[in-house]
């Protein structure tokens, strides 16, 4: 019976659509068994006709450049890029196939570029080269490359490394007789890993934002969403484009006119193209055929949907495995997880932090993980989840926990992670670390300092998109056994947040790190996490509590108490006895450095807190007069 009312339901949806035109902004079937997002177009009825690939007969998706064409290894609608497969060596030689076409060069008149992603590896260079800015030094990482893998190459004279992103850049890798003979590439490659670990090459290349589809009537755009206007934006006048109506706002993702919270959802979005298209179809039509119709086409709807979920379990492995960090994620199954973590155990349960469980498992080779249910909004999708998960799994940082991969079977995602065995930095600062053990002397505190700053400047600049902890504290840096510091659960505040979040009454963060800027508007950036980055600071410094209800009452927040303190220029009276009893001149003046960097930190403005970048390179300096004094 409740098929019977979803049928009614139905019906009368479609009757109340019977007006809506078929939308123009269709996008391509899948070649072979990839997905073709708008607004890639594979074929002259199909997505935007500025953004034309081709597919194949056996189903392979190709980008064509000016004179040549490449494999796409794989697509990211919501970031709008795709990665193609390099051209490869001609065999024996130091020579790239393409380089009679001198090497990759796009159409600079069509809306596609290069992105800042790519290490670009040149090979068989002339000295010419030397003059360049690029890194063609005995140490750049193309020797390492050439000795792991291309042996035909050690006899080109020189090899250089570069990253992508600088404008001349963004159209071509150019080689040619006169510079490099030969190139390779590699996404969001971390040059420190050796070469066996790479990703597999790949250029990856973006696609700008798609403008509203263009129409020369009225019948072109979808009625109830758009209408057909003069373009005025455009130098070529006369263009007519499909302009939402109202307050819809144009997805370029999708390619429709979408209420402004952006929908995430593939499945969930696109519904109303299928319901508009039915409505299309059977306008008109007898009720009964109507129904007769929907039924069967519901019949054929709850088929594509089986296919289509088979088919995105696959995807998702593939793009997990695409991310190009380095690290290939896993896709783990729930019965690998329950297994590693005993059934989520009891006495596996490691604690219980912001955003989750967190459990101890192990793998069937013996590697020690930590698992993490993350918990969610529920006004996420599992789509939305799997991207932002993807997104995390490209982040790749010496001095952040890593990403081994995920499971979305289970009613909430599961996160698993390398297992850091030596505790938090709050265990270390608050003496909770087991007996005997040394507590961190002030030249293992700068470079937990540094550690920590230069794994939430990496989240901050290097990540794409950025990623704000929004939950630095000392009890999220963990330790390993040399004492450097990994920064752990970043992004997983992204995952709890809902679309609403900015403006949430649910406080994010934790008290005694929380941005006071955060209370008057709601609003979490990089500099949020300046600011508790300044608060775990004050944590080295003096091995006190963020919040100790044991401090007299005005001093309750360490960042306020230090902040007094310094005013009544009482400042060497907060820090540790245990660092500045017997410390050196050096030593202390490297303390006062990092409290200083601490308050600039806390600043009550945000424009006036230095950057992550700034703090790192601040504490890299401190660290330099620290050593190199001492000697
Ligand atoms: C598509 O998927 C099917 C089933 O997973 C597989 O057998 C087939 O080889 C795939 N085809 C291509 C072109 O990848
Ligand atoms: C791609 O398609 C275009 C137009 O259909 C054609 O001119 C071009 O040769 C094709 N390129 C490849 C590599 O198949
Ligand atoms: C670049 O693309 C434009 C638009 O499709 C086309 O008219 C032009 O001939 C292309 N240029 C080259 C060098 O292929
Ligand atoms: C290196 O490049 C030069 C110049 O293009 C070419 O003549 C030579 O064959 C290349 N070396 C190898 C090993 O292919
Ligand atoms: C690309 O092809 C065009 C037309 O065939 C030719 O004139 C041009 O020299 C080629 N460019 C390169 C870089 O190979
Ligand atoms: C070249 O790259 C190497 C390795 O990343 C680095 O150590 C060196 O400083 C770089 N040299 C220049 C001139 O940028
Ligand atoms: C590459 O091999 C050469 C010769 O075997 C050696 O001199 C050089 O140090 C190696 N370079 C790297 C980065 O491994
Ligand atoms: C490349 O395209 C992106 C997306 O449209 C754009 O933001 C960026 O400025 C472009 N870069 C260059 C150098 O044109």
């Amino acid at each position: 019976m409740k098929t019977t009312s979803f049928l009614l339901v139905t019906s009368t949806l479609l009757l109340l659509t019977c007006t809506t035109h078929v939308f123009s902004a269709t996008p391509c079937p899948p070649c072979g068994n990839t997905t073709v997002p708008f607004p890639l177009s594979t074929t002259p009825t199909c997505g935007d006709q500025s953004y034309k690939i081709n597919c194949t007969s056996t189903g392979t998706l190709v980008f064509t450049t000016v004179n040549n064409s490449y494999p796409i290894q794989s697509i990211n609608p919501q970031t709008q890029r795709f990665v193609i497969q390099p051209a490869p060596l001609i065999p024996n030689t130091c020579t790239t196939t393409d380089k009679i076409y001198e090497g990759i060069i796009l159409n600079n008149t069509l809306p596609f570029n290069i992105t800042s992603s790519n290490t670009i590896v040149y090979l068989n260079c002339t000295r010419d080269l030397l003059r360049s800015p690029l890194n063609c030094s005995a140490a750049s990482a193309c020797h390492a490359y050439i000795n792991a893998t291309v042996p035909t190459c050690q006899t080109g004279p020189l090899c250089c490394t570069y990253r992508t992103g600088g404008s001349s850049n963004s159209y071509q890798i150019r080689v040619r007789s006169s510079g490099c003979s030969a190139y390779s590439s590699f996404v969001n490659l971390d040059s420190g890993l050796a070469v066996n670990r790479w990703s597999r090459p790949g250029l990856e290349i973006q696609w700008m934002s798609p403008r509203e589809t263009v129409c020369t009537s009225q019948n072109d755009c979808d009625a109830a969403t758009s209408t057909c206007g003069v373009d005025s934006s455009s130098p070529n006048n006369g263009i007519k484009r499909c302009f939402c109506n109202g307050d819809l706002v144009w997805d370029p993702i999708q390619g429709v006119c979408a209420k402004k919270i952006t929908c995430f959802n593939p499945d969930g979005c696109k519904s109303s193209h299928k319901t508009a298209i039915i409505a299309g179809i059977t306008c008109g039509v007898g009720a009964a055929l109507i129904l007769a119709a929907i039924a069967f086409l519901l019949y054929k709807r709850h088929k594509r949907i089986l296919e289509a979920q088979q088919r995105l379990a696959k995807e998702r492995e593939g793009i997990l495995n695409a991310s190009g960090g380095g690290r290939a994620a896993k896709l783990f199954t729930g019965k690998e997880i329950k297994k590693a973590t005993n059934d989520f155990s009891a006495d596996r349960l490691l604690g219980i932090g912001g955003y989750g469980e967190v459990y101890k498992g192990f793998l069937q080779d013996g590697t020690a993980i930590a698992v993490k249910c993350a918990k969610i909004g529920n006004a996420k999708g599992t789509d939305q989840v799997l991207n932002e998960v993807r997104i995390l799994c490209q982040v790749n940082h010496r001095n952040l926990v890593g990403l081994l991969g995920c499971c979305v079977e289970l009613e909430q995602p599961i996160l698993v992670y390398e297992f850091i065995e030596n505790g938090t930095l709050m265990d270390h600062l608050t003496g909770q670390m087991p007996k005997g053990r040394a507590s961190l002397n002030w030249n293992h505190r700068l470079h937990v300092a540094r550690d920590t700053a230069e794994g939430l400047a990496y989240l901050h600049f290097m990540a794409v998109p950025p990623i704000y902890h929004r939950d630095v504290k000392s009890s999220n840096i963990l330790l390993d056994f040399k004492m450097n510091a990994k920064v752990s659960d970043f992004g997983l505040s992204r995952l709890a947040q809902t679309d609403m979040s900015h403006i949430s009454t649910c406080a994010q963060g934790t008290l005694g790190y929380l941005d006071p800027e955060y209370y008057r508007n709601y609003q979490l950036t990089d500099k949020s996490d300046v600011y508790s980055f300044g608060v775990v600071l004050l944590e080295l410094l003096t091995s006190q509590k963020a919040i100790d209800f044991n401090r007299a009452s005005d001093d309750v927040n360490l960042a306020i108490y230090v902040q007094r303190m310094v005013d009544e220029e009482k400042l060497i009276d907060v820090i540790d006895p245990v660092l500045k009893n017997g410390a050196s001149n050096i030593e202390l003046d490297t303390m006062k450095a990092v409290a200083f960097l601490a308050l600039g930190c806390l600043e009550e403005k945000r424009q006036n807190r230095p950057s992550m970048k700034e703090v790192s390179e601040e504490i890299e300096y401190i660290i330099s007069v620290a050593s190199t004094k001492a000697v």
